[in-house]
């Protein structure tokens, strides 16, 4: 098993890659602990939990809202949990967003962990403290950053995912590879057969690497006021894309980078060669789709996007598989960048 230690000020996170998730009762407190899950999950796991109360969601985007989090709330009073009560989320990203967001306000902030069970948890959304919900069609809109004392994230839960939820996980491993890890980048381009079969033993490098990387980045930029914004690559285009046709987050983040790796050719970032190397991996994983915006359509959900600051974006380029750099560049050059791509297709 490998674990990896996030250092932030003020928390330490350690998130556990390979082992068995069963072994998260030796983590928990004695007393005070309730699990949040989903009930895909609690169907598939739940006859496993630690002997805790288990409060299970609908599945999905769906339950990433204010009124859900109100509603929790007041379960954890009917429980009896104070501020010295545990949260223990059992699930993917929506389940330990919401889980941690609820954590981190509860009593103005109550201990919690995760049992991370989706690859796109496990290689992104549990690391790094990030946590929140929706407002309306808004993504992420309200949330806090905290990080949760520990994340375990066991490769054999990913059997049981469904394909669209792997390959949406993929995408963010992806994501990772391109942006910081060109060794990283060239293991996936050559273990195509094993990650398809969900291979417990390369997955485990693979998530241990996406992790080590992103818990550094987080490590020296928890605020995202620098060095974080480049994990946002492929994002700016990608949550248009999320919030405009309900895809999937890793398969609009695909497309998203497709767009980006484009652009940062424009620029004469990257040659050619690396170029045709990222769109072929994604094209091989099936991870790109087209996705036509008119410019009214996609201006406004580009202006509604979080990285923008005044009339510029931070927008994440790429200069060679494994290095990513961060510009603001004018609204309206990222919408002419687009209406280019999108015409030319
Ligand atoms: N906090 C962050 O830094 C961060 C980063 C990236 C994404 N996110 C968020 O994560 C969310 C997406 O996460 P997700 O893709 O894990 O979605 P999810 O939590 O909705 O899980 C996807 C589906 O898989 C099911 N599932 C979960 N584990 C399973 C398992 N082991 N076997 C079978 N089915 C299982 C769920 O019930 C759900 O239907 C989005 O809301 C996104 O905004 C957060």
């Amino acid at each position: 098993m490998e674990k990896i230690t996030i250092n932030t000020p003020g928390y330490r996170s350690e998130i556990l890659v390979g082992g068995r998730w069963e072994e998260v009762s030796g983590l928990l407190p004695e007393k005070g602990i309730v699990i949040i899950t989903d009930d895909n999950v609690s169907q598939l796991y739940g006859d496993r939990f630690p002997k805790a109360p288990v409060i299970s969601l609908s599945p999905g985007e769906e339950s990433k809202k204010l009124g859900i989090i109100e509603k929790l709330a007041e379960q954890l009073l009917e429980e009896g949990i104070d501020r010295t009560g545990f949260v223990l989320a059992i699930g993917g990203g929506v389940v330990c967003d919401i889980a941690g967001f609820l954590a981190s306000i509860y009593m103005r902030g109550i201990r919690c962990g995760y049992v991370s069970s989706t690859l796109l948890s496990q290689v992104d959304a549990s690391t790094g403290g990030k946590n929140g919900v929706n407002l309306g069609g808004t993504k992420n809109m309200l949330g806090t950053i905290r990080q949760p004392e520990f994340v375990i994230c066991d490769p054999s839960m990913l059997k049981t995912l469904p394909e669209q939820e792997y390959l949406s996980g993929l995408a963010e491993l992806i994501k990772t590879a391109i942006i910081g890890d060109k060794k990283l980048f060239e293991l996936i381009e050559g273990s195509f057969d094993e990650i398809v079969s969900r291979n417990s033993d390369l997955l485990t490098i693979l998530v241990a690497e996406s992790v080590r990387f992103k818990g550094s980045v987080v490590s020296e930029d928890e605020m995202e006021t620098g060095l974080r914004r480049i994990l946002n690559f492929g994002h700016t285009f990608g949550h248009a894309f999320e919030m405009q046709k309900a895809v999937k987050h890793g398969f609009a983040v695909a497309s998203g980078m497709e767009l980006a790796t484009e652009f940062s050719f424009e620029k004469r970032y990257i040659s050619l060669a690396e170029k045709a190397r990222i769109n072929n991996l994604l094209k091989r994983f099936k991870l790109i789709a087209n996705h036509d915006l008119s410019d009214d359509q996609m201006k406004k959900l580009v202006l509604h996007d979080k990285k923008k600051t005044g009339t510029d974006i931070h927008f994440v380029f790429i200069q060679g598989i494994g290095k990513a750099i961060v510009e603001k560049v004018p609204v309206g050059e990222v919408l002419e960048f687009y209406k280019r791509f999108r015409d030319k297709k």
